[in-house]
């Protein structure tokens, strides 16, 4: 028998007690073990009961051609007035560097026909990525240009840095439902990668954890674990190109009353993954971390930012466990010491580029004019103005290291031109799509300028 007809016959056993009516929406695609996984998440929001559901997502290399198939798990998500159900497939055996199309088969339904494309598994290879943060389904500025850009085929990842949908469990979790119907054409196509914002915070974080799928042991996989077990949406790092990515959660230092405990653990993974990537630097030059609340602030009227200081002292410095004794686990040093090249935050609804800085003292450049050439500290880019249904904030007491700052709605392109040579492009949405910043950065060496 072979692997499709074994899985309908499971599929068959699992299903033939359902009577409902399912839909198949809000499809997005997240990143496997590495470029041969892929992961297929989608929703039905109807209303349930708490059973187990079985889908199946079939898969292949030609729109006709189905020949691989993944089972998808069901998770039902109950909170307040929100009912839902996710699934979630892990395809797997795919080539890197190839085109899948896939459909989904959920009791007597099959979805359309959606495609991807894998990443490359090469590290010289040079990926190609859409930044940003605090987005949202109400006045989701940037959703067309980033959809342009997207059937230009100019992305690999997207990489959204928390504040997805504002909220995603707002109107009993149709607002979640709207934005993530929203993002499908973009989202079934290219990876969509997340970390959380305080936007996701209500319920601990329970509406986010249930609507994405991130692996949070990429490094160290557990294959044998099922897929839900090997999720973390809140801290995971990935491998692509000439670049080790880790995303990260600022809100567990804001909203202890979740628990301190993940502080640590967070912390002492970024620090075994960040050992680990400079042990692989000779493949992979470059470490970008992601994560939602900057550690320098702009913004006025939040009160995580102290106006004086224009930090985040408890992620920037540390947090004080149980609000006593010495601050630990702040990041700052952390990503000094281990040499972290770029760090992109959201929250903050504009764009601010910093000249390179660490412990407030600033870098403008040594080998040329370009102080992101063979830079001296840490790059900070602030990109939190892609949209959201909040009003834009007010700059005050700009300091002298915010090198270029502005309101405009729109979001961050990073692309990879060379193993040691990254342009970044700010687009701006007001503009109609005109690139308002542009930076290169450079070095010729695995390891930042600064280290020893
Ligand atoms: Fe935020």
């Amino acid at each position: 028998m072979n692997k499709i007809s074994m899985i309908t016959i499971l599929l068959a056993a699992t299903c033939c007690c359902l009577s409902l009516v399912h839909g198949i929406e809000q499809v997005h695609i997240s990143l496997g073990t590495n470029a041969t996984e892929m992961i297929v998440t989608w929703t039905e929001p109807q209303k349930h009961t708490d059973i187990d559901i079985d889908a199946v997502v079939y898969y292949g290399r030609a729109s006709s051609s189905f020949d691989q198939a993944a089972i998808a798990k069901s998770e039902y998500f109950k909170d307040d007035e929100t009912k839902y159900t996710t699934f979630r497939a892990l395809l797997t055996g795919l080539e890197s560097d190839t085109q899948y199309h896939y459909k989904i088969q959920l009791d007597d339904k099959e979805s359309s026909i959606f495609a991807f494309k894998t990443l490359k598994l090469d590290e010289n290879w040079l990926p190609r990525f859409a930044i940003y943060g605090d987005l949202g389904y109400v006045n989701e500025q940037s959703l067309p240009y980033l959809k342009k850009d997207v059937e230009k085929n100019m992305f690999d990842v997207i990489f959204h840095i928390g504040d997805i949908a504002y909220d995603l469990h707002d109107e009993n979790g149709e607002v979640g439902n709207n934005f993530m119907r929203s993002i499908e054409s973009i989202a079934s196509k290219i990876p969509y990668m997340t970390c959380p914002g305080n936007h996701e915070r209500h319920s601990n974080f329970s509406h986010y954890d249930s609507r994405f799928s991130m692996i949070g042991d990429r490094s160290q996989p557990n294959h044998q674990d099922s897929l839900d077990k090997r999720i973390n949406n809140h801290f995971h790092s990935m491998e692509i190109g000439p670049a080790t990515i880790i995303m990260f959660s600022t809100e567990y230092y804001y909203y202890t009353y979740y628990g301190w405990e993940q502080i640590e653990r967070q912390y002492r993974f970024l620090e075994k993954e960040l050992i680990r990537a400079n042990e692989n630097r000779n493949k992979r030059p470059w470490i970008i971390v992601m994560g939602h609340r900057p550690l320098y602030c702009l913004k006025m009227g939040d009160s995580s930012c102290d106006h004086q200081t224009m930090e985040r002292p408890e992620i920037r410095q540390g947090i004080r466990m149980h609000d006593q004794g010495e601050r630990q686990y702040g990041l700052e040093d952390l990503f000094h010491k281990y040499g972290v090249d770029i760090q992109f935050y959201g929250h903050e609804h504009f764009y601010a580029r910093m000249f390179p800085i660490y412990k407030y003292q600033m870098y403008k450049g040594k080998q040329s004019d370009n102080p992101y050439d063979h830079a001296d500290g840490p790059i900070h880019i602030t990109t939190g103005s892609a949209g959201n249904k909040e009003i834009h904030p007010l700059f005050n007491h700009l300091k002298e290291w915010v090198a270029h700052h502005f309101y405009d709605y729109g979001y961050t392109r990073l692309i990879f031109e060379n193993q040691y040579r990254i342009r970044l492009q700010q687009v701006s949405d007001d503009q109609h799509g005109k690139v308002l910043d542009e930076i290169e950065i450079i070095k010729s060496s695995p390891q930042p300028h600064w280290m020893p």
